[in-house]
């Protein structure tokens, strides 16, 4: 089996005492795997495979069996967020307006995929639900900006600010 998530893991010591202090105050519950998923999700801001094979070998399962629920849930990420965080809202009202088509250009512009981060780690591309902003269809998020009412080729012109 092949376990995606390429990116360079760079956990540090202080984060791993967390780990294991989260995988023993769960430890020998009934389904203790999801809540200390998510508890490393918020220590290292993903699941790196490191922490799944941790994880495993704590909890005694194999990698296989934590990675296939990390893959199952949407909630967890085996990636980190790049600097830039974008997110594109698929929500109704967006989605009816074009987002599918901003969401393609951006993927080809930065040669990544949905749920993923670039490999020099500057941007991470999300599809959301609605954000609240629908006045504003189609609407994407950089990290906290908004950007409304796009058209597929505004996508060149806004990622330029990112990628200077
Ligand atoms: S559907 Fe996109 S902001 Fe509401």
């Amino acid at each position: 089996m092949t376990f995606t998530g390429t990116i360079e893991f760079k956990g540090t010591k202080e984060q791993e005492e967390k780990l294991y202090a989260v995988i023993n105050k769960h430890k020998g519950t009934q389904g203790a795997l999801i809540p200390i998923l998510h508890e490393a999700q918020e220590i290292y801001g993903y699941l790196p495979i490191e922490v799944q094979k941790i994880i495993a070998d704590e909890l005694g399962m194999s990698l296989t069996e934590v990675y296939g629920v990390v893959t199952f849930y949407a909630q967890f990420s085996l990636y980190p967020k790049g600097e830039y965080a974008i997110g594109v809202c698929l929500g109704t009202a967006c989605y009816v307006k074009g987002s599918g088509d901003i969401l393609e250009a951006i993927k080809k512009q930065l040669n990544v995929e949905v749920g993923k981060c670039t490999d020099d780690g500057r941007f991470s591309l999300e599809a959301t639900r609605c954000i609240g902003a629908c006045g504003l269809a189609p609407v994407i998020t950089v990290n906290d900006e908004v950007y409304g009412k796009l058209v597929a080729d505004d996508v060149p012109g806004i990622l330029a600010k990112y990628i200077a």
